[in-house]
């Protein structure tokens, strides 16, 4: 029984690739031209090519082929895009690499077997390089981005790493990782760097997970070094029939399983069917890094159950483009001057239910709300008071871990200039 299980295993990797992909052959390759270089699986569901990210360049990639918008499952060059003029080549030798338009390698598809006859673009979503015996040589599957498909699997020391925004494909500072210690956890990290400043959420498996199984039926879970489902993270079941299906984690820090329905009749989106963690705006608290949002914004959980990074009274967005990013005071810090007297300069905006944890230099215990108010205005460096339950902390800049939400109670009291206007005098 066992026997025929594993040989049934092993077996399952040949005839997929046998049945279901269409070669691409030695000596091919794909021009960054336009949308339209990609060569496609055999259903067409997806395609490996380039895809052109706005104005800035060319992404090596693999998406969904069959829906309008094309969604990005992997890609090979996120933080170097290239220019029109680029290509990938599977070469005579059977190396597959991008070059840009002067011949430099950008990429390549690192091997630790040679012999590749041929590669395949499979309806699984994954690229595969592969041998005279149809042997798997290389995959897409096992060098992840962000974004996991039925039927892949992760192995112990696997990470995927969130993007910057929406339609900035770099790296970004989130990371969902399958630890070599067998936990699988999402955490933020030093960007650029790879090292863990938080973990935000765990699967507490230490000791016991061995994978991260995305299977058919759209179940995603910890895999046990025993074989046994240790730790269930989506039971959420949708056919993988009817629905496309990916889960990915976003460049808000969540990670997302979505689906959208293959039988196309009117236009149609992608529906969230699970995530993790449920309020990332609470879940971020730590001494290092912004949190969940940039330095000096704060954290909203929306309607939709979305992070919204949003800018106190007094600060406006570094990127308007992309909010995550943080937020920049609009004007002129209070004068440290001796006999400066700019306290009457200043006003309090007043914020219920918002903080800042751990930006704190000052501590006040029984104190009113007008005295916490009064002690921040008269402090050249406070930026921030926070008023709850007679405690008063005072806040420098940057500011971290912004939240707003029932559950904080008190107040924020907001410090701003109250003509803004000096902000461009030459005096400052
Ligand atoms: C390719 O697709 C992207 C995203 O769908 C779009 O922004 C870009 O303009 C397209 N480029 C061409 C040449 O069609
Ligand atoms: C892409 O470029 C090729 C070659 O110039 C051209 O034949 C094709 O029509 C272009 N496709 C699109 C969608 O622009
Ligand atoms: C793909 O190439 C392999 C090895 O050369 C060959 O065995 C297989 O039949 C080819 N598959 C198709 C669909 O052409
Ligand atoms: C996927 O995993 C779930 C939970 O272990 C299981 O009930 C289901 O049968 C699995 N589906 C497939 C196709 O293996
Ligand atoms: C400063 O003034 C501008 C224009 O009057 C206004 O839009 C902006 O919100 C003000 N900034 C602050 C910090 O109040």
């Amino acid at each position: 029984m066992a026997s025929a299980l594993s040989l049934f295993l092993l077996l399952l990797p040949f005839s997929t690739i046998a049945q279901t992909s269409t070669n691409v052959s030695l000596g091919s390759s794909l021009p960054a031209l336009n949308n339209s270089s990609f060569w496609a699986s055999p259903s067409g569901d997806f395609a490996f090519g380039f895809q052109q990210i706005g104005t800035k360049g060319f992404l090596l990639a693999i998406w969904f082929n069959k829906i309008p918008d094309k969604t990005i499952v992997w890609s090979a060059n996120r933080d170097n895009l290239v220019q029109g003029g680029s290509k990938v080549e599977l070469t005579t030798d059977g190396r597959l690499v991008l070059n840009d338009p002067q011949g430099q390698e950008i990429w390549k598809a690192t091997l630790t077997n040679n012999g590749v006859t041929h590669a395949a673009m499979l309806d699984t979503g994954n690229f595969v390089l592969a041998n005279r015996d149809s042997v798997t040589v290389w995959e897409s599957f096992d060098v992840p981005t962000d974004t996991i498909l039925p039927t892949q699997i992760l192995d112990l020391g696997s990470t995927l790493v969130s993007r910057q925004s929406e339609v900035d494909y770099s790296s970004g500072r989130f990371q969902f990782r399958l630890q070599t210690d067998g936990n699988l956890v999402l955490c933020t990290t030093a960007f650029p760097t790879d090292s863990i400043y938080y973990a935000y959420w765990e699967s507490e498996t230490v000791d016991k997970g061995s994978q991260v199984v995305f299977n058919q039926s759209g179940y995603i879970y910890v895999r046990g070094r025993n074989g046994n489902l240790v730790h269930i993270t989506s039971a959420n079941s949708v056919s993988t029939e009817n629905f496309y299906q990916r889960a990915i984690l976003d460049y808000d820090g969540v990670f997302r399983q979505y689906v959208y329905p293959k039988t196309i009749s009117s236009p149609q989106s992608w529906s969230t069917v699970w995530y993790i963690p449920s309020n990332i705006c609470m879940r971020i608290t730590a001494s290092y890094g912004s949190g969940a949002c940039g330095f000096n914004s704060y954290c909203r959980l929306g309607e939709d159950q979305r992070p919204v990074c949003e800018c106190p009274p007094g600060y406006s967005y570094l990127d308007p483009n992309n909010k995550i990013k943080g937020c920049k005071q609009n004007f002129v810090s209070q004068s440290c001057e001796e006999g400066a007297q700019e306290s009457a300069l200043f006003d309090m905006r007043e914020m219920p239910d918002t903080d800042w944890p751990l930006s704190d230099f000052e501590w006040y215990q029984s104190v009113s709300e007008d005295w916490c108010r009064e002690a921040c205005l008269s402090d050249c460096f406070c930026y921030v008071g926070i008023f709850r339950n007679g405690n008063c902390w005072k806040k420098k800049l940057p500011l971290s871990n912004g939240r707003i939400d029932p559950s904080v109670g008190g107040k924020a009291l907001i410090k701003i200039r109250k003509d803004n206007s000096s902000s461009e005098s030459p005096g400052h």
